[in-house]
């Protein structure tokens, strides 16, 4: 079958970015299906690192065509200046590699107003948003006010529906948050000379993709976020309001289930978090700043969009479990495992402990985690660098004793092992 599918297994940042880098040498469509300019990913080729937000990671491929399905949110100027960037770093980027579906919904400076009224009315309870507008922008989809890209197509009719979008955003800025007004006319302005921009990208990602697929071309599906973000499965309402999971993968790009092939899950071999919510193995202190890095290197744990410090972690099995069983994963990619090398002992987290009870699977979803205690079976360390090792008999024995455990709690086979940011620096495995 000629479809694959890339899932974060995690919170997100699970380094799905440099995975769909690896897996586009094969494939000649790379398509994101939810998410919008929240997701960072972040892909080292050579001497350069590309932060994209947008733009499927695929498109540094030269073969590549990138498609931008109906289940992402797109900030046409975030978008552009990502299209620029890719320009100056040598990265063709025109009609031709890139296409946005007409059904994808538009992000506007009214919803990013939104985002920040709502998370600062929200105080001690606040989500912890990007701040991107995601929520608001989807909230109008699902609420059937909201703007789509293939509006852009008439120029002049996209900026009056603008105009009349903010000023309805005005409207609740200024009575329910007592917010200042932004400035419809210039943001009308500002989006009919993004729609003459972008009009050229406009297609049927669904129909591109499905007729590609008909005369035996490839495609690899690319998630932003992860399972534990899911807004129908991940830790409810510490979540973004897309689907990350695999069914987000078809709706969002508009394809029939028939044609899927791989579902990949992505993990790192720890476990991180970026913003509020639950996270029973979450670590402090100095065993938290060894796993989260100083910040001085792009793969440290901080935020690719936000560059706010990560909650850092144990790998969690249970949450693993659970995101194979709703992706429905047929195979696994462990991630920086190189982080955990000189680390004397490791712990997993295989159950939790609630009112004296040992649980291993989630009684009702990962929503309620904050009252579990976790129980962790603890792994021997390995001192040696991995970062040169590209073969799976070369691992020290720790360290494949530690990927075969996980392997084994979450029963999906670990396919490939990350042991460095750059392209080579995996190892396959079988
Ligand atoms: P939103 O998607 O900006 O609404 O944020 C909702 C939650 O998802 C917050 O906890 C964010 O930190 C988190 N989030 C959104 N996008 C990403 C991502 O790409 N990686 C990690 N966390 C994310």
């Amino acid at each position: 079958m000629p479809l694959d599918i890339v899932v974060g297994t995690q919170w997100g940042d699970e380094g799905k970015g440099r995975v769909v880098d690896l897996l586009s040498a094969g494939v000649d469509f790379v398509a994101r299906f939810n998410g919008g300019d929240n997701a960072g990913h972040t892909v080292t080729v050579g001497d350069k690192t590309f932060k994209l937000h947008l733009v499927p990671s695929g498109i540094i491929h030269p073969h590549t065509i990138g498609a931008i399905g109906n289940g992402v949110v797109v900030n046409p100027a975030i978008l552009l200046q990502e299209m620029e960037m890719l320009r100056a770093a040598g990265v063709t980027v025109s009609p031709a590699r890139l296409v946005i579906s007409h059904a994808a919904h538009l992000i506007t400076p009214g919803h990013i107003a939104l985002d920040k009224a709502l998370e600062g009315q929200r105080g001690q309870g606040k989500i912890g948003t990007t701040l991107r507008g995601i929520g608001p922008a989807y909230t109008e989809k699902v609420a059937r006010s909201g703007l789509r890209a293939g509006g852009m197509l008439q120029p002049e009719r996209f900026g009056q529906a603008m105009r009349q979008h903010i000023e309805r955003v005005n409207h609740t800025l200024r009575h329910l948050y007592q917010a200042e007004p932004l400035d419809s006319e210039r943001i009308a302005q500002e989006f009919t000379e993004y729609a003459h921009l972008l009009k050229g990208y406009i297609g049927d990602v669904s129909l591109l993709l499905t007729h590609a697929m008909n005369r035996g071309q490839r495609v690899l599906a690319e998630g932003a976020q992860g399972t534990l973000l899911d807004l129908d499965h991940g830790t409810y309402p510490f979540v973004t309001s897309s689907n990350p999971t695999t069914p987000g993968a078809l709706l969002g790009l508009g394809l029939g289930v028939n044609w899927v092939e791989r579902v990949i899950g992505v993990t790192k071999a720890f476990q991180t978090r970026v913003g509020e919510g639950p996270f029973p193995s979450e670590l402090n202190g100095d065993e938290a700043a060894r796993l989260r890095g100083t910040g001085d290197k792009p793969w440290d744990e901080f935020g690719v969009t936000t560059g706010r410090p990560r909650r850092v972690g144990w790998l969690d099995s249970v949450l693993l479990r659970y995101a194979a069983r709703v992706n429905g994963l047929t195979e696994l990619v462990v991630t920086k495992l190189d982080v955990l090398s000189g680390l004397a002992a490791l712990k997993i987290c295989v159950a939790y402990r609630a009112d004296g009870q040992e649980l291993r699977e989630l009684p009702f979803g990962p929503a309620e985690l904050g009252q579990f205690e976790p129980i962790y079976l603890e792994l021997p360390g390995w001192s040696q660098d991995v970062m040169d090792v590209r073969r799976w008999e070369d691992l020290p024995e720790q360290a494949r004793a530690y990927v075969l455990q996980v392997e084994d709690l979450c029963a999906v086979p670990v396919r490939m092992v990350s042991v460095g940011p750059e392209r080579d620096q995996v190892i396959e495995i079988g």
